[in-house]
């Protein structure tokens, strides 16, 4: 029987959700990997408990995780029922609907038919009565806009959902779905976009700005661009990395001779730094107060405990920002 550790509170800096209530801990812990059918349950059991001891209470999930679809969120509803128990109310759990779940024409993008038969699909999975955020995953360019705010509204009303979020929206979207829901009084408070060292997109569309400029928090997805901003792949490829693991979206061929010399470049810089390649890349995406929670995913415990440490120094002096720009080829937009 699991007994969660007293001390959980006493490291993790939570912070504000844009102009919301809700705090989020600085890392937050993503089930996009390694908690599907093929990894090992004991592992995925031990994850879940060291995040929590460190004070991790948020646990990202969506209707397709997976492998086979659905089988993070049943797997997670497992772990939730044999350790979690106690400590539901310490938790934010999230779930997601839009990409492609079922067959037919109401298996994906953002219908109302989608959206709740989703919800209430992936709360049977997980065990709940409710998530503490239900997103729309993707932007849908043919279903009318209100119509996908309108069944994030009945998800919140019904309280099969304590928030709404969006993820993948720019800019443009989210300013018009911001104005539906604020009409709707639905709390939407979040974004999850992709964001990283090697992945500026939502600083060079607008995006980031817009997001600070409504109030709200963004949650960034991929920050160590699946672990290649780690040591991970410093000499060779192991074999129980992802890429050798899992390989449905990080191919060996994002590694190329100018990946792996930036890499090398970076891990320099972190070890200056005091930090791992991975505290850096982590710290650097929440070095302004723009970004509420760095969302990774981690194959095993150490991972995370490696991860947390970067909240202990997010700052940066002007030239390593320079630096790392420099390594990466990028100009600083913001
Ligand atoms: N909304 C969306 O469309 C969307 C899309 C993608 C992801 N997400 C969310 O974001 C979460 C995180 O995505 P992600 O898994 O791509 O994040 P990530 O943190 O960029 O990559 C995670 C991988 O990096 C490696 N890693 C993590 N910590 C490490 C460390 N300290 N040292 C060395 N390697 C380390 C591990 O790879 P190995 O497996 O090789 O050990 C781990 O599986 C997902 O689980 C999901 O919740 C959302």
């Amino acid at each position: 029987m699991y007994t969660a550790d007293k001390k959980r509170y006493e490291t993790m800096k939570y912070n504000r959700c844009g102009r919301s209530g809700l705090l989020l801990p600085g890392v937050s812990l993503g089930f996009w990997h390694n908690f599907g059918d093929t990894a090992s349950y004991a592992n995925m059991e031990k994850i879940c408990r060291t995040a929590f001891d460190h004070g991790i209470t948020h646990f990202d999930l969506a209707n397709n995780y997976g492998p086979e679809p659905g089988s993070a969120e049943k797997n997670l509803g497992r772990i939730l029922r044999e350790n979690f128990k106690p400590y539901r109310d310490e938790l934010v759990i999230s779930t997601k609907a839009g990409y492609l779940m079922w067959d037919g024409p109401y298996g994906e993008w953002g219908s109302r038919k989608h959206m709740l038969a989703s919800l209430d699909q992936s709360l049977k999975r997980l065990g709940l009565e409710y998530v503490d955020i239900f997103y729309h995953h993707r932007m849908d360019p043919d279903t009318p806009l209100e119509e996908t705010m309108l069944a994030l509204e009945q998800a919140v009303r019904s309280g099969k959902s304590i928030y709404a979020g969006l993820s993948n929206y720019d800019g443009e979207h989210l300013a018009q779905a911001t104005a539906i829901l604020k009409d709707l009084r639905v709390p939407f408070v979040i974004n999850q976009n992709r964001y990283s060292i090697f992945d500026r997109t939502i600083e060079n569309n607008g995006f980031k700005k817009t997001a600070a400029k409504l109030g709200m928090g963004i949650i960034a997805y991929s920050p160590l661009d699946q672990g290649l901003l780690s040591d991970r792949y410093l000499n060779g490829i192991p074999e129980d990395s992802r890429i050798r693991t899992d390989n449905r979206f990080l191919k060996e061929s994002a590694l190329t001779e100018e990946k792996l010399r930036q890499i090398r470049a970076l891990n320099e810089l972190a070890a200056g730094r005091g930090q791992s390649l991975a505290q850096m890349a982590l710290a650097w995406v929440l070095k302004d107060s723009d970004v509420t929670s760095v969302l990774v995913g981690a194959s095993r415990a150490e991972q995370l405990l490696d991860n947390i440490k970067a909240l202990d120094n997010t700052k940066f002096e002007e030239s390593e920002l320079a630096e790392i720009d420099r390594i990466c080829g990028e100009k600083n937009v913001q």
